[in-house]
């Protein structure tokens, strides 16, 4: 069934109810179920799927259909999505201070993000409810991924970006795929506002991550990275937040799993935000709510329960309501956003986990996801805020240097070449709106890698080679 998460409200609706709120208090649903096979039985049941060619046992999402709401001959539409690697990431763990850090890489997806976990399950249903169209209003990745899903559907799918705000990347994937793609004069917040208008007509059906079916779908991503670890639990797993979609499946996700005894406790699930789109992170700044300490194994200082918000893990409906922020800006275009959807959910999460949510720079971001890159696995700006965070928060004391962290990276490198290319040649500016002209707003390319002109002779190549570093030796 879909239920309320308002636990003053908790209506119930049926599965195949096309709705996206409570039609009675207009909170957000969740999917709830029971698993009919024997929780013990699970692990080595995936692992057997694994040598199997069979095409729901080839995704990592359908890999886990033990815990998502469909009947056993759902018409799956599937890319073979999930089965991203997890990266030992020694370069980013000597630059946060960890002794190790290891990256899940979620745009190593079939359209290059994590969105397409989510997609699978949401266009799935939208075959079983028999609709005409599927819609979203995206930053360019939701776009990219509806519009492959849509595609390998039949169905009609129109998307709406905000125009000239979103990667070219991620708009040539969705033209490729034939959605219709519309450009709106606005941000991402007001195409979202628009989008669930729309999304009241019969025959449209909204697959935004407030649709409760794609988290069901992210959340796999929980039981993929913990079964590759041989179900070890990670002290941290940190995410970047937008629309906060992803944190609300990974919270999910793991604690569906405690719930069936996988796991016995929780990783704490941190968010990181852009300095100028962190509603949420103000959010969590305005009420006090610094992070917790380090755990048990910690050496440094962390910040002391005493200083930390009145409100119990349990109460995440009596916070405050999120305050939108009205012109949200950052150069991770995937995460310009000020009204987050899902930040009730999102809340619960963290503080169910004993995380924290956070916000980082321009700069740090830029930084990051060069390091990143050294790493040899790249990602886009966005995902690059984990390791941004991760490194503030181990300077905070809140992770300690010997804790077992896994950061989420969301997006493929090639989905914003530009920025990178910027970066290196110390060309990007901190506003995106500003001219090349105004030099303040200039980041630095603290680990750039600029491209160099050589004559075509074999002398000036070699000695091109001769001055250029070679890789981290300039770290
Ligand atoms: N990272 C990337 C690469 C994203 O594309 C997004 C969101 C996020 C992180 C944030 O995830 O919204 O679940 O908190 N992109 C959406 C889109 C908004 O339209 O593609 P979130």
């Amino acid at each position: 069934m879909q239920r309320c998460i308002d636990p003053s409200c908790g209506a119930r609706f049926e599965l195949n109810q096309r709705i996206y709120v409570c039609s009675r208090c207009g909170g957000l649903l969740d999917v709830v179920q029971e698993s009919a096979t024997d929780p013990e039985q699970l692990p080595a049941l995936w692992t057997r799927r694994l040598a199997s060619f069979e095409t729901r046992n080839q995704s990592g999402v359908w890999r886990y259909r033990e815990l998502l709401p469909f009947a056993d001959d759902a018409p799956i539409v599937s890319l073979a999505e999930g089965n991203t690697p997890i990266y030992d990431a020694p370069v980013s763990a000597a630059y946060c201070g960890l002794h190790a850090l290891t990256l899940k890489h979620q745009g190593c997806n079939p359209t290059g993000s994590f969105k397409d976990t989510g997609m699978t399950a949401a266009i799935t249903q939208a075959l079983i409810l028999g609709v005409q169209t599927v819609v979203c209003a995206s930053t360019g990745n939701t776009a990219a991924s509806l519009a492959a899903y849509a595609a390998r559907a039949k169905l009609q799918c129109a998307i709406l970006v905000p125009r000239g705000q979103i990667s070219n990347a991620k708009l040539a994937q969705s033209l490729d795929c034939g959605a219709a793609v519309l450009e709106l004069d606005g941000n991402f917040d007001d195409a979202m506002r628009v989008i669930r208008e729309l999304a009241e007509e019969e025959s449209i059906y909204l697959v935004n991550s407030i649709n409760p079916f794609r988290i069901e779908g992210q959340k796999t991503v929980a039981a993929e990275l913990l079964h590759q670890r041989g179900w070890r639990v990670p002290d941290h797993v940190v995410v970047p937040g937008g629309n906060l979609g992803n944190s609300t499946a990974f919270g999910k996700g793991f604690a569906e799993l405690k719930n069936l005894g996988l796991i016995d406790h929780l990783p704490r699930l941190s968010v990181v935000q852009a300095e100028g789109a962190a509603p949420f992170a103000r959010l969590f700044e305005s009420e006090g709510r610094l992070s917790p300490a380090a755990g048990p194994t910690a050496g440094t200082a962390g910040v002391s329960p005493a200083s930390r918000s009145q409100h119990s893990t349990s109460d995440w409906n009596a916070w405050p309501a999120l305050t939108p922020m009205e012109h949200p800006h950052t150069l991770a275009t995937a995460i310009k956003i000020g009204a987050p959807v899902s930040w009730q959910k999102a809340l619960r999460a963290v503080l169910a986990s004993g995380g924290t949510v956070l916000s980082v720079s321009e700069q740090e971001m830029a930084d990051a996801k060069a390091i990143i890159g050294r790493e040899g696995v790249g990602c886009e700006p966005a995902s690059a805020s984990t390791v941004a965070g991760i490194k503030r928060l181990v300077a905070d004391g809140v992770i300690a240097p010997n804790e077992d962290v896994v950061a989420v990276l969301t997006g493929h490198v090639l989905k914003d070449t530009d920025y990178a290319i910027k970066y290196h040649q110390e060309n990007l500016l901190s506003d995106g709106d500003a001219t090349e002209m105004t030099e303040g707003h200039k980041l630095a390319g603290t680990y750039r890698n600029p491209p160099t002109l050589v004559q075509a002779t074999k002398a000036a190549i070699l000695e091109g080679l001769r001055r250029h570093p070679r890789v981290n030796d300039t770290l």
